[in-house]
């Protein structure tokens, strides 16, 4: 059976940009930060409804290489509100047998959250019944090229002979080499780019690019939006089935 054979289900694995905190905050005359924090608030709601709608990975958008480019105020705001998002929702996290992993660079991350980062890797390690990934200082360009640094030093210590590498052999030195390919991407708030978000992973991913801003966005919308998912024909490049 070829892959544009398969029966059309729901996706198994979706990503999602979760754009618009500001714009959301703006229309209503507050500071960006309050709008962080009611995009936080929207998290649990929609990690909880992916077992009923058969999604197993759900890889979210928190932090880019490139927002390190707002003011020092948003981004140490974002920080914050980081350790104090995982402090807080460790217990449901743990209990609703979430697993939950980081992908990007730890590097320029402070020391306090990258250790709550790890805590709460260890601690949902076992779990299993939906795989959350969050993106935080991640870029796609970034990963790329640290995993290109990885597999680089291991040619260089002959352990891969560079005849062989191949896509599958990169793929593997990827913060994400655990995970399968996203297919279905979301986007909120009515930009229609990546910025820099899985471009590696998301070759041959659906699209969907929603108005509403993040913060607005509820499981109700979550589940039309997996559902039409379903309604479209992947291809990966082969005759139409
Ligand atoms: C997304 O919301 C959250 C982060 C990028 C951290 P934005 O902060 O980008 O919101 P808009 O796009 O300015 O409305
Ligand atoms: C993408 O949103 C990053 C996250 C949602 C974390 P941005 O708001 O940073 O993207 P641009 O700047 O509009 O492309
Ligand atoms: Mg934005």
């Amino acid at each position: 059976m070829s892959e544009n054979d398969c029966p059309k289900t729901n996706p198994a694995h979706v990503a999602i940009i979760m754009d618009g905190n500001g714009r959301w905050a703006q229309k209503r005359g507050r500071p960006r930060l309050y709008g962080h924090h009611a995009g936080a608030r929207r998290v649990r709601e929609i990690v909880e409804a992916c077992p009923d709608l058969g999604v197993k990975y759900l890889t979210i958008f928190a932090f880019s290489t490139e927002n390190w480019k707002r003011t020092q105020a948003e981004v140490s705001g974002l920080m914050a509100l980081f350790r104090r998002y995982i402090t807080r929702e460790a217990r449901a996290l743990i209990d609703n047998g979430i697993r939950v992993r980081f992908i990007g660079d730890r590097i320029r991350l402070d020391e306090t959250l990258v250790r709550l980062m790890d805590e709460l890797e260890l601690l949902t390690a076992d779990n299993d019944a939906v795989h959350l990934t969050v993106a935080l200082n991640y870029g796609g360009r970034d990963e790329v090229a640290r995993a290109t640094k990885r597999l680089a030093r291991e040619v260089a210590a002959g352990k891969i002979d560079p005849e062989t590498v191949d896509a599958e052999t990169l793929a593997r030195f990827l913060d994400t080499y655990v995970l399968p390919d996203p297919d279905l991407v979301i986007r909120t708030s009515g930009e229609a780019r990546i910025s820099n978000f899985l471009l590696w992973q998301s070759a041959y991913s659906e699209y969907e690019f929603i108005d509403t801003l993040w913060p607005d966005f509820t499981a109700a919308e979550f589940s039309r939006v997996v559902g039409s998912y379903a309604r479209r024909d992947r291809r990966f490049g082969a005759v139409p089935g």
